[in-house]
């Protein structure tokens, strides 16, 4: 989601005839789009504004700007604190950063579409994100994004489907939709239907959507996924607690069983679909047995992968005042036990894998060696793999793979030869 905005952010100034530069010394706008999700991520932005500061002591007319949700949530007391800042700019106030440019702040929350619906300067030239819906509803209680973010709302279809037609077009083959609960998009249509018109634009071969939330997978989504051919065999779905005690204090208004059923549903309607979580350590109140029912629903779920974090505090969040908080030494070792239960099955499944032959959609030079290629199975596994002498790969093509090695955060493989 942060990453798209900046994408908005940068085609706003481009508009204004701004140029992008990776060289920090050459700017002279220094824009930060913050996160405020856990304590870290606050953390990294204020030791790399202390940075910032001190280049613009030396150059005084450096303009810096902070835009986000740290911005959305401090207001106007963050410019207080630090004069130096110029602009702020709210979660909700992209389209008035042209105004702002000299310095000021933007942070009313419009709960407006039409103030997100944005050019945005794609970094992908095959891969585009997609914002369908805005804000959130839930209000799990430790969570921020409901207060950064504003209350729920939908694109129209007939936005989204020009907008990818558009994508299609210019050549883009994935798209990836997105939204803080992309499947409780509701407008002049369902998800699902949504799905369906989007699965008949030429071009776009993939179609991704991050993230669900499991109250709104229903049988009439996971029949669509499996039908459509162009949806990927992936769904990210945030499990937080094997507990049910847990997830209730969570306000995550769905019980361990009832979660565990659909991964169940999914898996026997969609056999290869990868299933991802999110997994919370150390939430208030959580006793051992809470954390090992956690531990007892990845051994009995089997992830493909997940994300785990130390619960944090955030504020305003209802969790913020209860009683109970975990001491960090606890919060380490349960988020320890958690990613080595985690790593072992991920490589399991993966070690599964080989002999397997996927088609890969290629996405450009591997990180680790330039030799080498990459790309990703619709299940979203990263598949690193050799050119041959006669197929040079280039991003956005399509290619089946033999998968030789699984390791734990890819695959080795090769050309199958044409
Ligand atoms: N502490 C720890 N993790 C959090 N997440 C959201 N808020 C917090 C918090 N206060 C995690 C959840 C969510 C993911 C995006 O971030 O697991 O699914
Ligand atoms: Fe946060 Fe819950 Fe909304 Fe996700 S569904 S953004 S975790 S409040």
């Amino acid at each position: 989601m942060n990453v798209h905005d900046s994408e908005k952010i940068a085609a706003k100034l481009i508009e204004q005839g701004y140029n992008l530069t990776d060289d920090i010394n050459f700017a002279d706008l220094i824009l930060f789009n913050t996160c405020s999700i856990r304590q870290k991520a606050e953390q990294k932005f204020y030791s790399e504004l202390g940075k910032v500061k001190l280049i613009k002591r030396k150059k005084p007319q450096l303009k810096i700007a902070v835009a986000g949700c740290i911005a959305q949530q401090e207001g106007r007391a963050f410019k207080k604190k630090r004069p130096f800042v110029d602009i702020i700019l709210g979660t909700q106030n992209i389209d008035q950063l042209d105004t702002l440019l000299n310095g000021g702040i933007a942070i009313d929350q419009k709960d407006d579409v039409n103030a997100l619906e944005l050019t945005a300067e794609r970094q992908d030239k095959v891969k585009a994100f997609v914002n369908i819906m805005f804000g959130c509803n839930n209000y799990c209680s430790y969570c921020v994004v409901p207060y950064t973010r504003g209350r729920e709302r939908s694109r129209s279809s007939q936005s989204i489907l020009n907008e990818i037609q558009e994508l299609g077009t210019a050549g883009y083959k994935e798209i990836t939709l997105l939204g803080q609960n992309v499947n409780s998009y509701k407008s002049d249509c369902s998800f699902p239907k949504l799905l369906s018109l989007i699965h008949q634009i030429e071009g776009i071969e993939r179609i991704r959507f991050v993230t669900s939330h499991p109250k709104d997978l229903d049988d009439d989504l996971i029949d669509t996924m499996s039908q459509l051919q162009k949806v990927c065999n992936h769904i990210h779905l945030p499990l937080q607690s094997g507990s049910n005690a847990i997830i209730k204090a969570m306000n995550r208004i769905y019980t361990y069983e009832q979660f565990k059923e659909k991964t169940i549903k999914l898996r026997k309607t969609i056999p290869e679909i990868a299933i991802t979580s999110d997994i919370i350590a150390g939430f208030p109140g959580e006793t051992d047995s809470d954390h090992n029912q956690t531990i007892t629903a990845l051994k009995e779920i089997q992830f493909d992968g997940i994300y785990a974090f130390k619960y944090s505090k955030r504020p305003k969040t209802k969790a913020a005042t209860m009683d109970g908080h975990i001491d960090e030494e606890i919060k380490v070792n349960r988020l320890k036990e958690i990613l080595e239960v985690q790593e072992l099955t991920t490589g399991n499944i993966n070690k599964k894998l080989e002999g397997n032959i996927f088609n890969v959609m290629v996405e450009g030079r591997s990180e680790t060696n330039k030799n080498r290629w990459c790309g990703r199975t619709t299940s979203n596994k990263i598949v690193n793999f050799d050119p041959l002498p006669s197929l040079i790969p280039f991003a956005g093509m399509f290619i089946d793979i033999k998968i030789i090695q699984g390791f734990r955060h890819s695959l080795d493989g090769e050309i199958v030869k044409p």
